[in-house]
């Protein structure tokens, strides 16, 4: 079978090498114009022209778990995207979100600027009872930063499309319960698919029915959120800050608000990085898998084009 990897952002060649030496049986080669027709491609960062000069594509491994690049692109028919499941990604992302959290409800930020002035000032102790935390999303990668979030005893309740339960969380689902969740939440991780469903979901009219004091953590994509909306709820005061990882244009540019905004914290979209090892572990057993007879559409991460995720 010929395997093709298509990569931006990174740099290809240990892919291919790795990728052949995790599957000897097969022939894997970075793609170029006029490539012959591959089976399955590895790929980040999709364009058009790579979909439409490989017509013949079956299983398609998206190296990466957030699939909204390709909803807008037209897909060979029979060809089936498969996501990254975790593969590293959780324990990273509970870190962050973490520390993210703790560094404001410890106000650790307002400590930094202290020591900037060598001065020697208690912060009086705030609860965690004050605190609860709402993630939006209780997939691969919301269930176990919930799952964190409890073991460092804050309130946590989670939000997803179809119910769950979870211990130690008090989960929500659907629209129905949507505004109960968000009213029960004063810190919000955000850890939702970019869909048609999800896009915007971070404006004014959902964020001002936080608790007061309240907080925003967007680590999954910049479409979420609507970025005048979050600076005038920070600039009204009914929010206290945000920490963002993504945005609706990567890199951020360089005049965006957000950069010199004294109540947000901006990194780089590397919350959660995609591990070579593991991720090309991950896709070699998913094609064992496939050469197996699971049909591509049964493969773990395989994604529903109606759902968007
Ligand atoms: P996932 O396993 O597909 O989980 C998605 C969760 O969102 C599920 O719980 C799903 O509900 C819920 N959901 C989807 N649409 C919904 C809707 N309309 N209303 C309510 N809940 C909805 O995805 P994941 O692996 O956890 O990843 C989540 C996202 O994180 C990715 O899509 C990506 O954008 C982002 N991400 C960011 C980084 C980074 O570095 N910043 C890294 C990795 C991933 P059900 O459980 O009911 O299906
Ligand atoms: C990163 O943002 C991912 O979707 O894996």
């Amino acid at each position: 079978m010929i395997i093709h990897v298509y990569l931006t952002h990174t740099q290809p060649a240990p892919w291919v090498q790795g990728l052949q030496a995790a599957l000897p049986e097969h022939q894997v080669g970075l793609w170029a114009d006029g490539a012959d027709p591959a089976d399955a491609a590895v790929v980040w960062g999709p364009s058009q022209a790579f979909l439409d000069a490989q017509p013949r594509l079956k299983v398609i491994f998206n190296t990466g778990a957030g699939v909204d690049a390709w909803l807008p692109l037209r897909w060979p028919e029979q060809a089936v995207l498969v996501r990254l499941e975790d593969a590293g990604m959780s324990v990273q992302m509970a870190e962050y979100v973490l520390h993210a959290l703790v560094r404001h409800f410890r106000e650790l930020d307002v400590y930094a600027q202290d020591q900037a002035l060598a001065r020697w000032a208690f912060r009086k102790p705030r609860l965690r009872s004050d605190f609860p935390v709402g993630v939006m999303g209780l997939g691969v990668l919301g269930e176990p930063v919930a799952r964190a979030l409890h073991a460092f005893d804050f309130p946590v309740n989670g939000w997803s499309r179809s119910p769950k339960k979870l211990d130690g969380v008090r989960c929500f689902s659907g629209q129905a319960q949507w505004g109960e969740f968000l009213a029960a939440s004063r810190v919000l991780v955000n850890l939702l698919p970019l869909t048609p469903h999800t896009e915007n979901i971070l404006n004014r009219a959902n964020l001002s029915q936080l608790q007061a004091g309240g907080y925003v953590i967007n680590v999954a994509r910049g479409g979420h959120l609507v970025d005048a909306d979050l600076i005038d709820l920070l600039n009204s005061g009914h929010l206290a800050g945000a920490t963002l990882d993504v945005f609706r244009q990567e890199p951020l540019p360089a005049d965006h608000p957000f950069w010199q905004h004294p109540q947000i914290t901006v990194t780089p979209h590397t919350s959660a990085r995609t591990l070579r090892d593991a991720t090309i572990a991950q896709i070699a057993a998913k094609v064992r898998l496939w050469c197996a007879g699971t049909p591509a559409a049964q493969l773990p991460g395989a994604i529903d084009r109606q759902r968007g995720y």
